[in-house]
């Protein structure tokens, strides 16, 4: 792993994904979380002061990058639920069919290589009647914005940690075999329009 990806990256992720605008849709999502749950990308652990941990059983934090876990300190050991690391891709869950309550992805759909794989290993470890909270920034729904996001998009995503711009959330959720039961969705204010077009809600398996 480059020392980009290693120890610049996970500080640059940290300061972006720490904004106020993004803290807020953290606020709003969270707390809905219940039973055992597993995030999808953990990063630096921007999420775990915003669960409600009484309702909390378990939590599973995958994140594949080194970088990301060492950023994130010791924050899993302090946390008040019982938390564990999975450091391994989502591609690749290694947990039982039917096992999860609630699963947490925020601001990574945009960066999972293989995103069908990813989605469709989080339905297989989801319980029938679990829940998929989601709040991702993707595809801009103005003609311009959208075209800007895919003529940067190349660039970004060598910047980003593979992260792209211009992602349909939605269409790719319901690909995987979810269905949104709620959803909002707007520009982010005090970000380029490019980044700034958020998904958030949540959804259950078909
Ligand atoms: C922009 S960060 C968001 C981190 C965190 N979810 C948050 O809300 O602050 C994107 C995260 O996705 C992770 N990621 C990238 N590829 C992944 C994959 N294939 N499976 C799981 N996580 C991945 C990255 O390591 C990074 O931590």
């Amino acid at each position: 792993m480059s020392i980009y990806n290693r120890f610049i990256l996970p500080s640059l992720v940290n300061i972006a994904c720490g904004s106020p605008q993004i803290r807020s849709q953290r606020q709003w999502l969270l707390p809905q979380a219940y039973g055992r749950v597993l995030e999808v990308g953990f990063g630096t652990g921007l999420n775990l002061p915003w669960y409600n941990s009484s309702q909390v059983e378990l939590l599973w934090a995958l994140e594949p990058s080194e970088g990301m876990r060492r950023k994130s300190g010791d924050i899993l050991e302090t946390s008040p639920m019982d938390c564990r690391w999975l450091d391994l891709e989502a591609e690749q869950i290694p947990l039982d069919d039917n096992s999860i309550d609630t699963i947490v992805l925020t601001y990574t759909l945009c960066s999972i290589h293989d995103w069908k794989s990813a989605l469709q290993q989080m339905r297989r470890v989801l319980k029938p009647g679990g829940q998929l909270l989601f709040s991702e920034h993707g595809k801009a729904p103005d003609q311009s914005v959208h075209r800007w996001q895919n003529r940067i998009n190349p660039i970004w995503n060598k910047l980003a940690g593979g992260c792209h711009l211009n992602r349909a959330i939605p269409q790719l959720l319901k690909e995987s075999g979810f269905s949104i039961k709620e959803m909002d969705s707007s520009y982010l204010p005090a970000a380029p329009k490019m980044l700034a077009f958020n998904y958030r809600g949540w959804a259950k398996a078909n």
